[in-house]
């Protein structure tokens, strides 16, 4: 029998809340691949309730610990770690964590900035270890069928696709840190899943032409429990308002390098009927694909007249094929639907990112979303905010070398990652 990988929790936030929860959900499905050994949080408090409910879900109570050489040093063969930490601390911890020697399951962002997701690279690249990036959305089953049906040729040759998002009128989105430009502001970090998308979908995009808005900036706590509840502890500490420093709508045009365009729009400051959709166009069709993590069809409409939303949709992504532990997971190797909530379905997706992790380690395997695959969602991102700022479109190759870098200069001044010109100490 292969060991179990022994592992940390670092960051015993909300995230990190969920994370336990995909973990007990791996051991469930049958699949001892981790063993949570030890959890770390700045906060004390925070990493003493994960490693209680560790208990509870797990059986066993994971070691606590305030700093991250303390945990390394004083855990038995610790291997591997999930960095959970708010964003705007990813290029600091990750990087430690891989500098300590662990493999690093990093949430998404990568980093707050290009030059905090070269630091994490620099760092894997130095240690030797793995640095996997927590994209979530696209091992959903529904995603991984319609990027199926785009490679297998059910829509043609893939012309334009339509991802909007209008919603979230004047509320704050879970913490207060999602609505600052120095922190991690919403756009970017729940429009990095979608820059992911879009390129696991499509490919890598080359180009973007964006505008960015900051549209209210008096933000009012309302639903701070976070999706799934997994927040519901920490919201009664939150001020009754947030002053936000972040753009909270972005708007953009993107270019695809098979060819392809598209037309993104993120905006969580939307007023009135909250809307949605995500549509691709080809030479022969369009899919409509329904909210990540809701297990709802994917609707496929051809010109010769198939137009369905069932399970008639799979003879159209012959290679469509969940991977074992995802068929396990979600009951079959060909899922066109799958019915559970929130919680559920959200543990299943990440159990998913672990047992990857522990494989990877185990037999040398690349992650599936690697560090420079992070790193260009990140890039896309900051396309339309860099793009706005020299107003102008910019080439995702620009964004990537730091060459147009005048939006995130702030962030990486603030962050400590502009290096000091030659003799600036002397
Ligand atoms: N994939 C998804 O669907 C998804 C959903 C929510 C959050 N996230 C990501 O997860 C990360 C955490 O988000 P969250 O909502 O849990 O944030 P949070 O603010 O609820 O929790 C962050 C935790 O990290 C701790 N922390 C901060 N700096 C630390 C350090 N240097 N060492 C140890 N602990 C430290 C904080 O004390 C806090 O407990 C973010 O990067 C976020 O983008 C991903």
């Amino acid at each position: 029998m292969v060991e179990p990988i022994r592992l940390a929790i670092v960051g015993c936030g909300g995230m990190g809340r969920r994370r336990l929860a995909g973990i007990a959900e791996l051991k469930r499905a049958g699949e001892h691949a981790v063993d949570l050994v030890a959890v770390c949080d700045l906060n004390e408090r925070n990493a003493e309730d994960l490693a209680d409910e560790a208990k509870v879900l797990l059986g066993a109570r994971p070691a606590v610990f305030t700093d991250l050489a303390a945990m390394t040093r004083q855990t038995d063969a610790l291997e591997a770690a999930g960095c959970t930490t708010d964003s705007g601390s990813h290029h600091r911890v990750a990087a430690d964590l891989l500098a300590l020697g662990l493999h690093t399951l990093c949430e998404k962002p990568l980093a707050l900035t290009i030059r905090g997701c070269d630091r994490i690279m620099a760092a894997a690249e130095r240690s030797g270890k793995i640095l996997s990036v927590a994209e979530n959305y696209r091992r959903d089953p529904i995603n991984r069928l319609a990027r199926a049906l785009i490679a297998d040729g059910a829509i043609g040759a893939p012309q334009f696709v339509m991802e909007t998002a209008v919603r979230g009128r004047d509320s704050v989105i879970i913490t207060p840190w999602r609505r600052q430009k120095l922190t991690g502001t919403i756009t970017l970090d729940a429009g990095v899943h979608n820059a992911d998308i879009l390129q696991y979908y499509l490919g890598d995009a080359v180009s973007a032409f964006g505008q960015t808005r900051l549209y209210e900036p008096t933000r009012v706590v309302r639903e701070t429990a976070g999706p799934g509840g997994f927040y519901a502890g920490w919201a009664a500490n939150l001020p009754p308002t947030v002053e936000a420093t972040g753009e909270d709508a972005i708007f953009g045009l993107i270019t695809f390098a098979a060819g392809a365009l598209g037309q993104w729009v993120e905006h969580h400051a939307g007023h009135g009927l909250p809307f949605r959709h995500r549509m691709l166009f080809g030479t022969r069709g369009s899919l409509a694909v329904p909210e990540d993590r809701t297990g709802q069809p994917i609707r496929l409409t051809l010109d010769d007249g198939f137009d369905a939303a069932d399970e008639r949709v799979l003879d159209y992504a012959p290679s469509y094929r969940l991977d074992r532990v995802a068929t396990a997971l979600f009951g079959e190797e060909r899922p066109w639907t799958y019915d559970f909530d929130f919680p559920t379905t959200d543990r299943k997706l990440i159990a998913l990112e672990y047992a990857e992790l522990a494989d990877c380690i185990r037999t040398g395997a690349a992650p599936e979303v690697d560090g420079a695959t992070g790193k260009r969602a990140v890039a896309l991102v900051y396309a339309l905010f860099e793009s706005h700022v020299a107003n102008r479109p910019v080439t995702i190759a620009e964004v990537e070398s730091g060459a147009v870098d005048a939006y995130q200069h702030e962030i990486d001044a603030h962050l400590g990652l502009i290096p000091k010109p030659a003799g600036a100490d002397a």
